[in-house]
């Protein structure tokens, strides 16, 4: 638990050498280390929960604004989304008949969009997986038109940050009304006003209130092409990774560790509300979660408030909401032909399979006004300027997996998927796992030359914001940052070129 201390130094130290031009997110810097300083000091998770509300909890955040770089000038430009998308969303390569059809059946699953009879509610953000995960295709991430416009009805508003040409979003809270941490997600809206829940009368979240005591976070879908793979990759191979090219990412102030999902991590006098193996999460903004059926069952009950065999009881019991029996979506006992066993499954191992099966993203060429060659030359700089030493290209999976379709097979996700501290401007001020209120998973850089929306929250819509919203007080990216930034007009626009490839 020593390294934060060591990274926050090195990070420092960088700002000092710059000279000038940072002496103020110095100060704020050397502010920030007393918190991260005792958070280290604590021994396990619930005493960094405790320290993290004793010294105030989400503080970082209100300073976020003031600290994050202004992108300087410069002539390079993000091209802009690419927009052939016919390769996209496919299943991966060497898939048997039987291994087809669970795709398919996964996929219109995924697809399907359900009413309150079925289970969606008494809380939800939107009715469908797909609505969510689907540019390009389905299976990816927030459209250009959000889908939850649709979801206001005579009982439920717009919240203020749902807009037509804004990405779809989850709403946590990062305080409860006693100042105590909550970190939970709260539904967007409710069944009450819908066709076929006439007897529910639950009101949505005051958002506008919690808005006003700058309490609330936002999260944005991560995509799943590829999921599968993500998943077949060995935590050894993780940890390799993270001990690879050790000089260069302590000379520029990278860190990282993994999201270790620690058993009895829980805080006495309250319930334990997730247990797990010791094993490294990689799934999610904090990499919080372990496995893709894990999150099925979590994202449709939370997103969705569809129970399910994963997660059996409703976030919400209020009298005449709950329409479907409990938990709502179970296995169909009674199936039977051919594929019995695959149209038998529950839900959550129907989406399970579709996002195990579905093929990573292409890269491509075709980005608009790039040349191969200009292309090329970004992904070398990509190497040099430092950003590979957190956006790690390439990782392997088991040389042995259930589904051959997955074993040893290169895994070209631009992540080492560990978690970095990002500095009060993107910090969110909560803890999940031994993710902290600072701390994010490196991002997978692959299918991102066709994404609308970047970073955890939604708040940058071009790469040049995206890139230089990495640097602010204690980051870990920030002497990256600043390289690129430092590179005349014409690499950085190589290197953007580069990124529209993925
Ligand atoms: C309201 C929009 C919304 C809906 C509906 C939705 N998701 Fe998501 N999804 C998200 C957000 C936001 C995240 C990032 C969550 C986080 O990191 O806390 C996410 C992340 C994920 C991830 C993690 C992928 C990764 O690599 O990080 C998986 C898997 C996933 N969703 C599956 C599903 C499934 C299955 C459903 C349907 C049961 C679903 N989602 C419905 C918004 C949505
Ligand atoms: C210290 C590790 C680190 C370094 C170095 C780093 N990144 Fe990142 N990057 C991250 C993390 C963590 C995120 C996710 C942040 C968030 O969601 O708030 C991210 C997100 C991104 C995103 C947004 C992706 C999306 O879909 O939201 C882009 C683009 C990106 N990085 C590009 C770069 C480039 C280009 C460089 C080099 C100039 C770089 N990064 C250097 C850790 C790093």
């Amino acid at each position: 638990m020593k390294h934060h201390a060591m990274v926050f130094g090195a990070a420092s130290l960088l700002l000092a050498c710059n000279g000038g031009t940072d002496s103020e997110s110095a100060a704020a810097d050397a502010a920030a280390q007393q918190r991260p300083a005792a958070i280290d000091a604590a021994s396990n998770a619930a005493q960094v929960r405790e320290t993290v509300a004793a010294l105030g909890g989400n503080r970082d955040r209100e300073t976020s604004n003031a600290t994050t770089l202004t992108p300087p000038a410069s002539r390079a430009r993000d091209p802009g989304p690419r927009t052939t998308t016919g390769d996209a969303g496919g299943p991966l390569d060497g898939l048997d008949a039987k291994q087809m059809h669970a795709f398919n059946v996964g996929k219109a699953d995924f697809e399907e969009a359900e009413e309150p009879d079925e289970g969606l509610g008494p809380t939800f953000n939107l009715d469908s997986c797909g609505g969510c995960h689907s540019q390009p295709a389905i299976g990816g991430t927030s459209p250009k038109v959000n889908p939850q416009m649709a979801m206001a009805n005579s009982a439920n508003k717009l919240p203020l940050f749902i807009t037509a040409d804004g990405p779809a979003r989850e709403a946590r809270f990062v305080r409860n009304p006693d100042g105590s941490p909550d970190g939970g997600v709260h539904g967007l809206f409710t069944v009450s006003g819908r066709v076929g829940a006439e007897g529910c009368n639950i009101l949505q979240p005051d958002f506008a209130a919690e808005l006003r005591r700058n309490n609330v976070v936002f999260r944005i879908p991560t995509p799943v092409f590829g999921a599968g793979l993500i998943e077949s990759i060995p935590d050894a191979e993780i940890l390799k990774n993270q001990a690879r090219q050790a000089a260069a990412k302590q000379a520029l102030g990278i860190g990282g560790r993994p999201n270790v999902l620690l058993t009895g991590n829980s805080i006495s006098g309250q319930p334990n509300r997730n247990g797990n193996d010791g094993t490294i999460g990689r799934f999610g903004h904090k990499a919080q979660n372990k496995s893709l059926l894990i999150f099925s069952g979590e994202a449709y009950n939370v997103e969705m408030g569809i129970t399910n065999l994963a997660f059996p009881t409703e976030r919400d019991e209020s009298e005449g909401c709950d329409l479907a029996a409990s938990p709502n979506s179970e296995a169909d006992f009674s199936a039977s032909g051919e594929h019995a066993a695959i149209d038998g499954l529950s839900s959550i191992e129907k989406f399970t399979l579709f996002m195990r099966l579905l093929a990573p993203p292409k890269p491509s060429n075709q980005v608009a006004g790039a040349t191969p060659a200009s292309i090329d030359n970004g992904s070398k700089l990509f190497a040099d300027t430092g950003c590979a030493l957190c956006h790690t290209p390439t990782l392997n999976t088991y040389a042995k997996t259930s589904l051959p379709a997955m074993s040893g097979k290169a895994v070209n996700l631009y992540s080492d998927l560990l978690l970095h501290n990002m500095g009060a401007g993107l910090a969110d001020g909560i803890q999940q796992g031994q993710a902290g209120g600072r701390e994010w998973r490196t991002a997978p850089l692959w299918g991102l030359g066709q994404r609308l929306f970047f970073l955890h929250d939604g708040r940058a819509d071009n790469l040049r914001s995206a890139i230089a919203a990495h640097s602010s007080s204690g980051s870990e990216a920030n002497a990256v940052t600043r390289r690129f930034f430092a590179l005349p007009d014409s690499q950085q626009q190589d290197m953007l070129n580069f990124l529209r490839s993925l």
